[in-house]
Parts: C-alpha cells; sequence; structure tokens
C-alpha cells in the first residue's frame, strides 16, 4: 500500500517482505547552526548529484539566514526544514521566524522541540505544543522530537516522558500525514552514543502503542517514528531493519558525504 502525505515529494513503490512497507523512509538532517554558503553548498551539491534510494524521503534542516539560498540550490526531490518557528504569524518577536516567512521561501518542514530548544533554550511542553498547532495550521509539515535525559532513562522513566512530551504534541495535531515523530534520547545526541537497535525499537514499539491507544490505530500504523542520536554510516543499517524505526533525524553525519549512506541505509 502506498500512502501519500502533502509534504511527501515522491512515494515509496511496493516492496515486499518489509514490515513497514505502508511508511515511506525518512531521512532527516539537522544542520544545527553549521555551515556557511561555501561548504552548505558543496554539502547539496553531493546531495543532488548522489545515487540516492528513491524510496526515501530526505529532508535538510538548515540555519534559518540560508533557508532560501539552500531551497534554491536544492533539487525539488529534497526537502528542506527550519530549525525551529515562533507561535504567532509575525509581529514584535525580535529574533523570531514564522511558519508564514519560512513557507514564503519555498521551505515546506520545520523541526520543532528539539532537545536543544527544549535544554539549552528552556522551551517548555507547552510551548512546543503552541508552536506545532500554529504550524501545522500554517501549512507546515512538522519533525516534532521526543527524548529523555541520561538520568531520566536510569530513573526508569522513559517511556513516563516521551509518552508525555507525545501528549501535548499530539494535543495539538489534526492531520498527522503532516508530522513525523523524532525519538531523539537526549544521551544520544552528539555524543557518539548510538542507542543500540534493541533500545530505539523498544521506545519506538512503545510509543506506537501510545498513538494507537491515544490517536488511533490508522495514525498508528502510518505515522512515521525516526530516531536520532549519533546516526552514522555504520550503526543505520541495523537499527532501519528495525520493525519500527521508520528512519532517522541525523546531525553530524549530516553534514558529511556519509549522509548518502545514511539515505541509502536500505539499499
Ligand atoms: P547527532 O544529532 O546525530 O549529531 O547526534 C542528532 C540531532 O540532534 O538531531
Amino acid at each position: 500500500m502506498e500512502r501519500r502525505g502533502p509534504c511527501s515529494s515522491f512515494f515509496r513503490s511496493p516492496t515486499p517482505n518489509t514490515a513497514n512497507m505502508s511508511r515511506k523512509f525518512f531521512v532527516g538532517g539537522n544542520w544545527k547552526m553549521n555551515g556557511d554558503k561555501k561548504s552548505l553548498g558543496e554539502l547539496i551539491q553531493t546531495l543532488n548529484t548522489a545515487k540516492l534510494d528513491a524510496n526515501v524521503e530526505v529532508v535538510c534542516g538548515s540555519p534559518a539566514i540560508y533557508l532560501d539560498f539552500v531551497r534554491s540550490k536544492m533539487d525539488a526531490k529534497l526537502g528542506v526544514a527550519a530549525q525551529n518557528c515562533y507561535k504567532v504569524a509575525k509581529g514584535a518577536f525580535t529574533g523570531e521566524i514564522s511558519p508564514a516567512m519560512i513557507k514564503d521561501v519555498g521551505v515546506n518542514w520545520v523541526i520543532l522541540g528539539h532537545s536543544e530548544r527544549r535544554h539549552v533554550f528552556g522551551e517548555s511542553d507547552e510551548l512546543i505544543g503552541q508552536k506545532t498547532a500554529h504550524a501545522l495550521e500554517n501549512g507546515l509539515c512538522v519533525i516534532a522530537c521526543i527524548g529523555e535525559k541520561l538520568d531520566e532513562r536510569e530513573a526508569g522513566i522513559t517511556e513516563k516522558v516521551v509518552f508525555a512530551q507525545t501528549k501535548v504534541i499530539a494535543d495539538n495535531v489534526k492531520d498527522w500525514s503532516k508530522v513525523v515523530l523524532a525519538y531523539e534520547p537526549v544521551w544520544a545526541i552528539g555524543t557518539g552514543k548510538t542507542a543500540s537497535p534493541a533500545q530505539a525499537q523498544e521506545v519506538h514499539d512503545k510509543l506506537r502503542a501510545w498513538v494507537k491507544t491515544n490517536v488511533s490505530e490508522a495514525v498508528a500504523n502510518s505515522v512515521r517514528i525516526i530516531y536520532g542520536g549519533s546516526v552514522t554510516g555504520s550503526t543505520c543499517k541495523e537499527l532501519a531493519s528495525q520493525k519500527d524505526v521508520d528512519g532517522f533525524l541525523v546531525g553530524g553525519a549530516s553534514l558529511k558525504a556519509e549522509f548518502v549512506e545514511i539515505i541509502n541505509a536500505n539499499v
């Protein structure tokens, strides 16, 4: 079965023997506050000309100041995301950008609730929920990030934390075809300590069950739950083989040619 979401630029062709065949594999790059026109231009050139698995939806998260540049240079089959946005359309909010502005430069995605927004900039669940609602209402698709900190995992409250974060997001979503959930354990982000395939699968499975109970079975079956946290060319294949891992959100490795290997994890 093929599923068409409004943010998808192309679609998974039927591939037998894939447990998650109804969900198009999704690989996001999160460039964070890195790069300049020269290095990002070179990276875009690499991506534009690489042989990429056509069954994968690729979206690159650019620094706000380069969104227009990146969208103009990146091949149309590749998506672009902002890394954040505010919860209203315009006004006296110095330093912020709105979904309307993001759309105005031809960009269709935004990453919201990233752990660095939560833990470096102190964004609350409530604010992330409000941003999610506003971004979706204004036509953006959202990569919504959730994930527990190390002390929370060690205290055995991973589920409690990620369910609570997911609930605030879910309360603000009407059309789930525009949302990708990114499970990113904070202890794995930028640390070189990737979650094991079993650890990722366990949380993804529980998240999907949560969605089934609290949203619907149809949404649970169709929503892409991607993993983020030190994904590399060498860890991606085994992670990708997990039943409930529908792709990745990649930080450090998305700035290197290695990103192509990660996009092609299923090939
Ligand atoms: P990382 O970052 O791949 O560098 O760990 C992932 C993320 O922050 O999305």
